[in-house]
C-alpha cells in the first residue's frame, strides 16, 4: 500500500495528534450533538444551545477531511515498516490501523448522510463512533503501551520524533 521509510514526517505526526485531539472532542461532546439531533427528530428539548451542533458537524468534518489526507501521505510519502514483533501482534497492529481510517471515513459519512438525508443512518453513525471506536483505540493505545514499557522499542518514538 505505502512506501517503505525510516519513520513518519513531521506533517504525519502532526497530523496524528491534531486528530487525536479533534476526536477526543467529539467523544466528550458526542452526547450535545445526540440530544439535540433527538430533539430535532420528535425528542425532548435538548438543554444545550443548537450552535453545539453546527462546532460538531464542522469538528467532524475536519476530521475526514485530515483522514483523507493522511491516507494521500501514506501513499506518497510513505510510512515505516511494521514493528518487528511475531507476526499475529503485526497483522493485528496493521488491521487496527486500516479500521481507524475505515471506521473515521466511514463514520463520519454516515454522520454527514444522517444530519443532512437520511435520519435513520444515526443508529450506524452511534456503532462506529462509540463503542467500534473505543475498541480500535484502546486496542491502539494498549498496543503503544506494551511497545513503550514492555518491548521498550522506538514504536512509540518514530510518532513523536519526525524522520525526515
Ligand atoms: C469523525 C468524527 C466524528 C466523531 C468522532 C463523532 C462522534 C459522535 C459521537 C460520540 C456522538 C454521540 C453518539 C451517541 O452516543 O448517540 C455523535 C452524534 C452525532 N453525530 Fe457525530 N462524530 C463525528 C463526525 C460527525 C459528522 C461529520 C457529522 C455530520 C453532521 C456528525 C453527526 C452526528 C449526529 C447527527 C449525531 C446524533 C446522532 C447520534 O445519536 O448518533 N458527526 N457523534
Ligand atoms: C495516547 C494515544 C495514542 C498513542 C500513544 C498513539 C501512538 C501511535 C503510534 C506510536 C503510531 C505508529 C505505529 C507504528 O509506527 O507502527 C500510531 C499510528 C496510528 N495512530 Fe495512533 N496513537 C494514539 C491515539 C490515536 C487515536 C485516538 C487515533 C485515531 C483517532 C490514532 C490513529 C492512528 C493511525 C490511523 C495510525 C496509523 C498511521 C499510519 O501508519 O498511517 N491514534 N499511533
Amino acid at each position: 500500500m505505502a512506501t517503505a521509510t525510516n519513520g513518519y514526517s513531521a506533517r504525519q505526526i502532526g497530523l496524528h495528534w491534531i486528530v487525536f485531539l479533534l476526536v477526543a472532542y467529539q467523544w466528550f461532546t458526542g452526547d450535545f450533538m445526540a440530544d439535540l439531533f433527538g430533539a430535532a427528530h420528535g425528542g425532548p428539548p435538548a438543554a444545550v444551545n443548537s450552535g453545539w451542533a453546527t462546532v460538531h458537524v464542522v469538528v467532524g468534518v475536519a476530521v475526514l477531511a485530515l483522514m483523507v489526507w493522511r491516507l494521500g501521505l501514506r501513499h506518497s510519502v510513505g510510512a515505516p515498516p511494521p514493528a518487528k514483533q511475531h507476526p499475529a501482534l503485526q497483522w493485528l497492529a496493521s488491521a487496527v490501523h486500516v479500521g481507524l481510517y475505515l471506521d473515521l471515513t466511514v463514520g463520519a459519512v454516515a454522520g454527514l448522510a444522517a444530519y443532512y438525508l437520511w435520519p435513520s443512518l444515526a443508529g450506524l453513525h452511534h456503532f462506529l463512533m462509540r463503542p467500534v471506536l473505543l475498541l480500535l483505540v484502546v486496542l491502539h493505545v494498549v498496543g503503544a503501551l506494551w511497545h513503550r514499557f514492555v518491548v521498550r522499542d522506538d514504536v512509540v518514538t518514530r510518532m513523536v520524533r519526525p524522520a525526515r
